[in-house]
């Protein structure tokens, strides 16, 4: 499963790459207002950060700004995911970025049904939101279960990208459904690395290496 991260904040999504494990970026208007900076200039420095796909949204709701809006965001880098929200427009213009070579990530994906038209459209990735879906009495992981499914029974090469995404559970629960990719917050990623058994462990390793009164090298 890929990992992507979910945020505008470069220093962080730096940090993130160094480890090796960050295959990608998503972006979301709320993020670049969270950053404080100018949208085309955090894309651009994000996309110098990853080699993978770094998702940036258009904000436009009609077809042909939006066409306008993701011209000028495919011209920032070679790695730019073009993000159109799940609506007839949005759909429309997947199609039309996705039959020019450009990747899409269709955003803001709350049913089966939506994931169905958004891989009809082409789209490179569909973004369910799990924790959105939690909030409002629905089982987020239970749409990525039928979204496998659906994509399965038809070959379709559309990738699912789980958003949204809230604890490790959420993870845990994409690897075990066989999603494409997660993309969560940084601290949820940093989560992942984590347990209290790993620290205990090292802690008593030290302790006892100390007492030999040894050093490596
Ligand atoms: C995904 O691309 C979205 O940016 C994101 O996962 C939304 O998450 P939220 O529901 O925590 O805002």
């Amino acid at each position: 499963m890929k990992f992507f991260v979910d945020t505008a904040d470069t220093k962080e999504i730096a940090d993130l790459a160094a480890t090796g494990l960050l295959d990608g970026v998503t972006t979301n208007p709320s993020l670049i207002h969270k950053s404080g900076r100018k949208f085309l200039e955090v894309v651009e420095e994000i996309c110098g950060l990853v080699e993978g796909p770094v998702s940036a949204e258009v904000v436009a709701l009609d077809h042909e700004g939006m066409m306008k809006e993701a011209a000028i965001l495919r011209k920032i880098a070679d790695n730019v995911c073009v993000k159109v929200p799940l609506t007839v427009d949005g759909l429309k213009t997947c199609k039309a970025l996705t039959g020019d070579g450009a990747m899409v990530n269709v955003t803001l994906c709350f049913s089966a049904n939506q994931a169905l038209l958004a891989a009809k459209a082409g789209a490179t990735f569909i973004s369910p939101f799990v924790g959105r879906h939690d909030d409002v009495g629905f089982d987020g992981m239970e749409l990525i279960s039928d979204i496998r499914l659906i994509y399965d029974n038809y070959g379709f090469d559309t990738e699912i990208l789980v958003a949204s995404v809230r604890h490790p559970i959420h993870v845990l629960q994409s690897a075990k459904i066989g999603a494409d990719v997660m993309t969560a917050p940084p601290a949820v990623i940093r989560q992942l690395f984590k347990h209290p058994l790993t620290d205990n462990g090292i802690a008593a390793f030290l302790a006892d290496w100390q007492k030999t009164g040894q050093a490596i090298g």
